[in-house]
């Protein structure tokens, strides 16, 4: 697990950014995965701005949403498969039909989560997954307890998540309780998962991920069994971290060659 803590937001965004403009270069067709809540909407607006700069395009790429709520209606605005169209989809070049969210108003929602994880699969796996933590470490919607093997499938939300989503909605009450979510076994199938965090309201999640045990108690931990991934975190994310000065000198003196 590779920590980078970064000045900003900013900062954060333009290397997620490149990440997933230098994946696109070297493979235009690649398989992106797709996180909502308020931690990726910079990296989405970097790279709006760099379609825009005519410096790169999704015209031939493919992307995976994380999670769904269950039954919001199809033309609600929260609905993770709108917003995801509303913040990003609709400003680039992506074909119609290459970003695929799972249907959270299926009518056979078991079925709908094994199809999901087959087109994911069909398509060749996902290259680069963003990715956000929630406040109880969770990944997707995968909450305290998720199997760290889990798959596709059918999550209760914990009155925690529901209280910091319902921002999103008219009163907490309206935050549905269930939604479906790519397992950690499936997110840690990505070939390199990029997690942002900002502020220091993540600070012990964050601590917890890095640094606590590989455990369902803080599902984002499953992280540090992958071969390959990148953590961006800003100063206040990274404010618990037991090795911030070591995690900083490293990246200070990274070998150029090795790129993240
Ligand atoms: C939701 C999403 C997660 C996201 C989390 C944190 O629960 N399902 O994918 O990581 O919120 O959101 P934010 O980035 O707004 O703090």
């Amino acid at each position: 697990m590779e920590v980078v803590v970064l000045p900003d937001a900013d900062a954060i965004a333009s290397v997620a950014a490149e990440v997933i403009t230098g994946l696109l270069s070297d493979k235009p067709a690649a398989v992106l995965g797709l996180a909502t809540g308020s931690s990726p909407l910079g990296v989405y607006r970097q790279l709006i701005e760099r379609h825009r700069a005519g410096e790169v395009s999704f015209a031939a790429a493919k992307a995976f949403l994380l999670d769904e709520y269950v039954g919001l209606p199809a033309d609600h605005a929260q609905r993770y498969r709108s917003v995801i169209r509303d913040v990003f989809e609709q400003y680039v070049d992506f074909a119609p039909d290459a970003v695929r969210g799972p249907d959270g108003n299926a009518t056979d929602l078991p079925t709908e989560c094994a199809r999901y994880e087959a087109a994911i699969v069909a398509a060749g796996g996902v290259d680069v997954q963003l990715l956000g933590i929630g406040t109880d470490g969770h990944v997707g919607f995968n909450e305290p307890g998720s199997s760290l093997s889990s798959r596709t499938r059918v999550k209760t939300l914990t009155d925690q998540t529901r209280a910091d989503n319902a921002r999103f909605f008219p009163t907490a009450d309206d935050v549905p309780r269930h939604v479906l979510t790519q397992g950690l076994g499936t997110i840690t199938d990505a070939r390199h998962p990029v997690l942002v965090a900002t502020g220091a309201g993540k600070a012990a999640a964050v601590q917890a991920m890095v640094e606590g045990p590989v455990s369902a108690f803080c599902p984002a931990s499953v992280l540090q069994l992958h071969p390959h991934v990148t953590v961006l975190l800003d100063e206040d994310a990274a404010s618990a971290l037991a090795l911030a000065d070591y995690y900083r000198e490293t990246y200070a003196h990274k070998p150029a060659w090795q790129g993240l």
